[in-house]
């Protein structure tokens, strides 16, 4: 029901409509900033990238010499270029005998320039200077290279910002997802018109507003015709359990479709890293969410089994989808977690307050680095959340100074089981038991979770 004292910011329009048009606004407004915006499992840490640096090497190994002596890779949406860097940095460490390193270039392509701007002055990459340019470019209108000119394209959490409409079966009648945003007050009197024309200058004067945004959903009916894929996506759609709302991510569909226009002969596939439902079991598990909204910007989960669908239909004909772990595990023959899943399974960490948590993921991050060593040197910062007590807050910057320049990169970062049971004795101090960290290892995955797909033909 419309509230009387909001006001629209428009008309209702399928989701994929005002999402992308708020996320757009998002990317173009925020400004440096921006790059504190965002906490990814490449944003600091190095694993995953190193494993991607691994498995090209093992595959370029066993190729000719690519076309011009150039390995063209491609990543889009690329936040703050440390996946470039580390898988460069990564490669080059590998390649004792200059096979690979030498001829591979690598282009970051983004549609934010802020973001771009950002990538340019990383210092990790920058030790890779002219093995590498940027690009600002729209991830779903990539026209700006040549077909087959590409060996390897690299995506990390960018579908689920792309469009996405949302589908749901009622009775075997399909309808689609309409959302319409709303203010309680306008922050200006021209607002209406710049929020409608994307006038990113103008509305750089307001960044919280996206936040304050209240959204309303209607669902109206469809016809799966009019949709892109409409075969693919009927066949797909039959297996839906009634009422229960699906994300179908069309611009992830332009991603892969221009993957296999760019890839090259001789490539080694273009692979994604997102969030979403890994099985139609998952799809159908009621209850799950299906979009998120992070400070303003709008985020939809990513369904794998559609897009497997999708990429067959595009001529892939080896599609592999793992869990994001599963994958990180293999490259490192351990099996891994998340820091932050080893710290949600200590027996107290439900009833804590958030600076206790705070203490806690601090005093855990001392605790692996007694053994761990990153081969990047960065200390991670770790401020304490506003409202912190006074004593909490002297007690987490004091741990923060305490930690180690080669220490665990970041909360998310991955762990080794080694590596986990080897500071088992710091652990214990702080309250961890064997037995949570055995479940830390075995916890079953969620219905929603970090996924790895790669597309090859
Ligand atoms: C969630 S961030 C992920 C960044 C990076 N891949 C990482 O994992 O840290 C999404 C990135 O995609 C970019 N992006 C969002 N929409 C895009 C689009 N339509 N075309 C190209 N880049 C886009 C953003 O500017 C940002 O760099």
């Amino acid at each position: 029901m419309t509230h009387p004292n909001r006001v629209a910011l428009g008309e209702f329009k399928p989701s994929d409509y005002w999402a992308t048009h708020v996320n757009s606004i998002f990317y173009g407004i925020k400004g440096p900033e921006i790059h504190n915006h965002f906490q990814t499992y490449v944003s600091l840490d190095y694993r995953l990238a190193h494993a991607l640096a691994n498995d090209f090497y093992a595959k370029a190994q066993s190729q000719q010499r690519p076309e011009n002596d150039k390995w063209v890779v491609q990543e889009w949406g690329v936040g703050n270029g440390n996946l470039a860097a580390c898988f460069l940095s990564r490669l080059r460490e590998i390649d004792s005998d200059n096979e690979v390193y030498p001829f591979v270039y690598y282009i970051l392509c983004d549609e934010s320039e802020e973001i771009l701007k950002g990538v340019r002055a990383n210092a990790r990459l920058l030790e890779h200077a002219g093995k590498f340019s940027t690009v600002r470019v729209h991830a779903e209108h990539l026209d700006c290279f040549r077909t087959h000119s590409v060996a390897k394209i690299i995506t990390n959490e960018i579908w689920d910002d792309l469009a996405t409409k949302v589908l749901l079966k009622h009775q075997g009648l399909y309808y689609e997802e309409y959302l319409c945003p709303f203010l309680e007050t306008l922050p200006s009197e021209d607002f209406l018109e710049q929020f409608k024309n994307k006038d990113l200058e103008k509305l750089a004067a307001f960044p919280n507003f996206l936040n304050t945004i209240h959204w309303e959903r209607d669902f109206q009916r469809v016809d799966l015709d009019d949709w892109p894929f409409a075969e693919i996506l009927k066949a797909h759609a039959e297996e839906f359990k009634d009422e229960i709302p699906m994300p179908i991510n069309t611009g992830a569909f332009a991603a892969i479709k221009k993957a296999r226009e760019l890839l090259g002969p001789g490539n080694f596939g273009y692979t994604s890293f997102d969030y979403g439902m890994k099985t139609m079991k998952d799809l159908n598990q009621e209850g799950r969410p299906y979009f998120n909204l992070y400070g303003g910007q709008y985020t939809f989960m990513v369904n794998f089994p559609l897009l497997e669908n999708i990429g067959r239909s595009l001529g892939f004909t080896e599609i592999t989808r793992e869990y994001q772990n599963q994958f990180v595990g293999k490259d490192l023959g351990s099996e891994v977690v998340s820091l932050v899943d080893l710290v949600q399974n200590h027996p107290q960490v439900a009833s804590m307050a958030p600076w206790d948590r705070d203490i806690l993921m601090l005093g855990t991050l001392n605790a692996l680095n007694t053994v761990y060593q990153s081969p990047y040197s960065g200390k991670l910062d770790y401020p304490a959340l506003q409202g912190t007590p006074k004593k909490q807050r002297k007690q987490i910057a004091q741990l923060a100074k305490n930690l180690s320049g080669r220490g665990v990169p970041d909360t998310v970062a991955y762990v080794s089981r080694e590596e986990v049971l080897a500071a088992l004795k710091p652990l214990r101090k702080l309250g961890y038991r064997e037995k949570d960290i055995q479940s830390a290892f075995q916890s079953p995955p969620s219905a929603v979770a970090f996924v790895h797909i790669q597309f090859s033909s």
